[in-house]
């Protein structure tokens, strides 16, 4: 279910008097004694009262110039000292963790509709492996702590597109042919009727790719290099499943590699037949597409092959169960199973990576180069297994040597309830999960946004 919460007034121009509508009409009982930010904002509303008396009379429904007063809003000078002598061992402290998003303030832009919400008429839109640009939306507008309704005091600028939910009536894929068009109009929509777009060229404003090749959008990798990201998203952060460690046309921009959209209910509701450290009954699993006559589009065959060597090694293997057919409670299946095969299918990425960690079954990455989301908190070369695409025949030889030496040791380092949470998304950001990475990894970035420019500038 997607669960929405919309701000209760539209007239941007009321900002104070709305910051005190939501937390008081938003806030639900059992989020209040979380919310260890109460005291500071009491002191930012009287601050923000102050200065609402004095500037009042510039506001209006339009958007306006940039005025310094604005930057007085917040305690800014001592966050951004704070932000300034951050270093890895300050990051390493989980205090710190706390007081790095504390000040963190993101603007999520109220696009007409036909941008976002429209698309979820269709169920699958939340659901899909590509709906972490929902997921994500959905997190930040829910959050009382991060979401900011006065964009003058917005660190980021959130611009909510669903892309990915245009699904093909043929075959169900989801059609992407309308992404570049569709984000123009909204970059377009944006820059006419606020200042921050054009103040910043973009580059504090960010977007979700989510699909196959992230900001190239196109599903053919050769056409997606040929592409390219969008000149007008050039400057701007892209959150993207994308990733690869060499270089790549298609994250040749700011970018934050994110995990695919799992939905953590499927996930907690799977059965656990066998739960995490008890026996589990298939050895090695796999189920997807696996051709046994790839073809040639232009130049490329889907998995580089790899898919359809594992077919051909292992299938009748009774150390393998490979399935070629969509099974709706697969999930189950990797709950009984040992090791995951991850190969790459057109893109490197799958959902298997985050279906097999959630469901505690060892990943086995079969994609040369894949970058994977959140190498600091998912130490991924432990809880994981790589097989080089060339190695892909000698997999059983592989597998039987890890599952007599160093097995054990790599379940136990997967079975951190940490990893997993890094990897979902929830409807209400919670410490250490998929968005709360992505804030993470937006507060590393504060030199790109432009309050910040202004604020040190002055
Ligand atoms: C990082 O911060 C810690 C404590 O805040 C300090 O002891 C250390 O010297 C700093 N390291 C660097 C490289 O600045
Ligand atoms: C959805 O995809 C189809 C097929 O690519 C396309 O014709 C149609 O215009 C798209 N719909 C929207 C609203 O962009
Ligand atoms: C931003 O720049 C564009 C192109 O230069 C211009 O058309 C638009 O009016 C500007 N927006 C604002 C709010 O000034
Ligand atoms: C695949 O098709 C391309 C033309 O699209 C051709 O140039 C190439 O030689 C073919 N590759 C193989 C292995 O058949
Ligand atoms: C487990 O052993 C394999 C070699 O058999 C090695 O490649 C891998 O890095 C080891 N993993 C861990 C976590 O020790």
């Amino acid at each position: 279910m997607v669960e929405f919460k919309k701000p209760t007034r539209k007239n941007t121009g009321f900002f104070v008097k709305m910051k005190l509508a939501h937390r008081h009409g938003r806030l639900q009982p059992q989020q209040e004694k979380s919310n260890p930010c109460f005291k500071y904002y009491k002191w930012l509303l009287w601050v923000s009262l102050s200065l609402y008396f004095f500037s009042s009379y510039f506001i209006s429904y339009k958007p306006i110039p940039l005025s310094k007063t604005q930057y007085f809003s917040k305690s800014t000078v001592v966050s951004r000292a704070l932000f300034e002598s951050t270093n890895s061992t300050f990051l390493q402290q989980p205090d710190n963790h706390q007081a790095l998003l504390k000040d963190l303030k993101i603007y999520v832009y109220e696009l007409p509709s036909k941008y976002n919400t429209d698309w979820l008429a269709n169920e699958r839109c939340s659901n899909h492996l590509f709906a972490s640009e929902v997921a994500i939306h959905r997190a930040i507008s829910n959050s009382d702590d991060v979401r900011t309704f006065d964009p003058y005091e917005a660190d980021f600028f959130f611009v909510p597109v669903y892309v990915s939910c245009n699904f093909s009536t043929v075959n169900g894929f989801p059609a992407i042919g309308h992404a570049r068009s569709l984000l123009s109009s909204a970059v377009q929509l944006i820059s006419a009727s606020f200042p921050f777009w054009n103040s910043s060229q973009g580059a504090d404003h960010v977007f979700v790719a989510s699909h196959d090749f992230g900001s190239c959008f196109h599903t053919l990798e050769e056409r997606a290099m040929e592409d390219g990201v969008p000149e007008f998203l050039k400057k701007s952060i892209i959150l993207q499943t994308f990733g690869v460690k060499y270089d790549h046309p298609c994250q040749d921009v700011e970018n934050l590699v994110i995990p695919p959209y799992v939905s953590p209910e499927i996930v907690r509701s799977t059965p656990q037949k066998a739960p995490l450290t008890g026996r589990r009954d298939i050895w090695v699993f796999f189920r997807g597409k696996m051709e046994v006559h790839p073809k040639n589009v232009s130049g490329r065959f889907y998995s580089r092959k790899v898919r359809t060597e594992i077919w051909r090694r292992f299938n009748g293997d009774r150390r393998f169960y490979l399935q070629r057919h969509r099974f709706a409670g697969y999930q189950s299946e990797i709950a009984r199973s040992v090791f995951c095969l991850c190969p790459l299918g057109w893109a490197p990425w799958s959902p298997r990576l985050v279906e097999s960690v959630a469901l505690g079954c060892v990943p086995v990455i079969i994609a040369d180069g894949i970058r994977l989301p959140f190498p600091t908190t998912v130490p991924w070369p432990e809880i994981s297994l790589t097989v080089a695409e060339k190695d892909v025949a000698k997999l059983g030889r592989i597998l039987e040597r890890v599952a007599a030496t160093n097995l054990s040791t790599i379940q136990k380092n997967l079975w951190d309830p940490a990893v997993k949470r890094a990897l979902l998304f929830n409807n209400q950001i919670q410490e250490g999960d998929a968005t709360w990475h992505v804030l993470y990894a937006l507060a590393q970035k504060l030199d790109r946004s432009h309050r910040t420019v202004m604020v040190l500038n002055k």
